[in-house]
């Protein structure tokens, strides 16, 4: 295992505190009175200049830094250090007037105008060249400023395109990964529906066709989309190293939602290790059944799982409503408090928030806001002082790590592949099955990491997979149970491989190692339920599934198959193989012997632990039920500096880190 990196932004003293400061939306005088209020709030890193680059940069060849000087300037002055960015992600009206081909095209042929952000193509070469002119010019002019602690390469890479560029740089990538256009043929399966291509010109991007389009495509389409937006992030980052080396740069990545814009699991290598930094962003969605605490600890812990274990920041999230929300929804008193100390919970290295002061126009001018425009005389900005004085005293805590012994199996190709039309069920997607299951093991007090079927897990006791359909084969997972590892999988996973072809004989990639046979797919209309001899339910989906060399737990009570719930020992670990989507999954996890490390912890009393390497060791605790909690630990509580004992209840909505002795 490569050594950890826990210092990811070592400028930076203790926890980072802030948000994304706009100073070039308002006048001069507003500046001093931010810096006042920041101070009073103890913020110490702010990102700016995210989409100020038509300030910088207002016309072809016009370049004016006075503005972004005077900024990191203040913050110099008055203590609060930069987290830099090169405000690639919002190309200016001129740039797109000049460059109209770097407009990006949707699939129905249609190039979006300028009037929001995000307009560029990312193969675009004008607008490519443009990117790395910008990181070079600002890391040349800022890598040696007191302000700088980190650079932030554009904002949540998303953006997809299917202009000319974008088919020509489709059929590059094509090309080096299915060799020629015979491969090409094969691995998308065009003989289907008469799809042979006999030049490489007739191959397009997913543009609007007819009927439903090849799947193959769909998901080669996705793969290619990713790696330019990598492509893009590393022409930025390799510009800013050349002037400003030694210096953390990160990118913010999205996991809010399905988070699935881009692979980031490919983009490991780039975001982690020396100089670099894991970062996310995470909006609570509201109506959200499982709830929030839920959420944002899966939030959290898939970023862990991107950062590889070490320590991430946590980059945006808000303190109440989101303006891109529709309807109402806001935050109840002390959940940005709560919300952000299980984030630092598990392993982010601060809070930060969109953004330091509510915009008074602009598309998100109802965004709520650290400095909401009630000003600071507010419930809202009173409680981001108390997360500053929290943060502050939780300094000890920068440089731990959390050690998860369980983790949920995540693989973006799979979610993409689960996604693409054609499918049996529309009701088999990926992610509320891995939320669904990560909320399960969450109740039960169990912290996991979200990682990747093809990485090592052999720091996990548990392995789950709730719903792995792509796979090519089994190696990395049998390697992991006969060592000792128990991995549990739900239905439907290992159906077809990373050409999304269907394994012959089901479940093709899993069928042997999990010792079954799936005859037929069964799935269960929405609001029914499929009833199992041991008292379980299931839901959603259902298999006819036979045991070949594999113990039957429980069987389906109306189905011919042999069986619903299997287990098989393997080497010294074992497999679980569910034929249907368990509804209550409280007691399979019971039944598959993974508990917290306080089993006798009540629901909603979220318990997670940091650790540094020389031992020392922090419990946090937040409680988020209507009662009070026991916190079974012994030390002191840095957020108070009382000392803790195992029988001091934590009240209804409170919060506790306890340094444990
Ligand atoms: C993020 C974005 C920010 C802001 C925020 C509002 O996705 O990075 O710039 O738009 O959403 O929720």
């Amino acid at each position: 295992m490569a050594p950890r990196n826990t210092d990811i932004i070592p400028t930076v003293e203790g926890l980072a505190f802030g948000g994304d400061y706009n100073p070039e939306q308002w006048p001069r005088e507003t500046w001093d009175e931010d810096l006042r209020l920041m101070r009073e709030a103890g913020v110490n890193l702010v990102s700016v200049n995210i989409f100020a680059w038509a300030g910088i940069n207002p016309g072809p060849g016009e370049w004016d830094f006075t503005q972004l000087d005077a900024i990191m300037d203040l913050l110099a002055a008055g203590g609060v250090q930069a987290d830099l960015a090169t405000s690639t992600a919002s190309p200016p009206p001129w740039f797109s007037q000049a460059h109209p081909e770097t407009l990006p095209v949707n699939p129905e042929g249609v190039r979006l105008n300028s009037g929001a952000r995000a307009e560029y193509c990312p193969h675009a070469p004008v607008y490519r060249a443009a990117v790395v002119d910008m990181a070079s010019r600002l890391a040349e002019r800022y890598a040696d400023h007191p302000a700088l602690a980190m650079w932030h390469v554009g904002n949540e890479y998303y953006r997809s395109c299917t202009c000319d560029f974008a088919a020509e740089a489709f059929r590059a990538w094509l090309t080096e990964r299915h060799g020629d256009l015979d491969g090409l043929n094969r691995a998308w399966g065009t003989t289907f529906w008469s799809q042979t291509y006999s030049d490489w010109s007739q191959v397009l991007p997913p543009r609007i066709c007819a009927e439903t389009p090849n799947p193959g495509l769909l998901l080669d389409f996705r793969r290619f989309s990713s790696d330019a937006l990598l492509a893009l992030f590393r022409s930025e980052a390799e510009a800013i190293e050349a002037h400003s080396p030694g210096k953390p740069i990160t990118t913010n990545f999205m996991v809010t939602g399905n988070f699935t814009g881009a692979d980031y699991h490919r983009w490991r290598e780039h975001t982690t290790g020396p100089n670099r930094l894991v970062a996310s962003d995470h909006y609570l969605l509201p109506d959200d059944p499982i709830g929030w605490p839920a959420q944002a600890a899966f939030g959290a812990d898939a970023t862990r799982g991107l950062a590889d274990g070490d320590p991430w920041l946590l980059m945006e999230q808000s303190t109440n409503s989101s303006a891109w929300r529709r309807g109402y929804f806001a935050k109840r008193p002390g959940d940005l408090l709560r919300h952000s100390l299980s984030y630092v919970a598990r392993g982010s290295e601060g809070a930060m928030f969109f953004q330091w002061r509510a915009s008074r126009y602009g598309a998100e001018r109802y965004h709520s806001a650290m400095l909401p425009h009630g000003g600071p005389d507010s419930r809202v900005f009173r409680e981001v002082k108390q997360l500053g004085a929290w943060l502050k005293l939780l300094g000890e805590v920068k440089g731990s790590t959390v050690d998860s012994r369980a983790a949920i199996l995540l693989d973006f190709n799979s979610c993409w592949a689960a996604d693409t039309p054609g499918q049996p069920s529309s009701d088999m997607t990926t992610y509320p099955e891995l939320r669904r299951w990560h909320a399960a093991l969450w109740r039960r007090g169990v912290t996991t990491d979200l990682v990747n079927p093809e990485w090592d897990l052999s720091r996990y006791t548990h392995v789950f997979a709730p719903h792995l359909y792509l796979l090519d084969d089994d190696a990395n997972l049998r390697a992991y149970v006969e060592r000792g590892g128990t991995l549990v999988v739900g239905p439907y996973s290992g159906i077809v491989d990373s050409n999304d072809h269907v394994h012959p004989g089901l479940p093709g990639a899993l069928g042997g190692l999990m010792g079954i046979r799936v005859e037929e797919f069964v799935p269960v209309p929405k609001g029914d339920k499929v009833a199992l001899d041991n008292g379980w339910e299931g839901e959603t989906w259902s298999e006819v599934t036979h045991a070949l060399d594999a113990e039957v737990v429980a069987d389906f009570k109306d189905y011919p198959g042999t069986g619903a719930v299997f287990r098989r020992r393997l080497g010294d670990g074992e497999v679980w193989y569910l034929a249907t989507r368990i509804t209550d999954l409280d007691p399979l996890l019971a039944a598959v012997g993974v508990t917290g490390e306080f089993p006798e912890a009540p629901e909603n009393l979220e318990l997670v632990r940091r650790s540094h390497e020389d031992g020392r060791s922090y419990l946090f605790a937040i409680n988020h039920s209507d009662a009070p909690a026991n916190v079974p630990a012994a030390g002191r509580d840095l957020l108070t500096g009382n000392p803790w004992a195992p029988t001091r209840p934590l009240e209804p909505g409170e919060c506790a880190v306890i340094r444990e002795d």
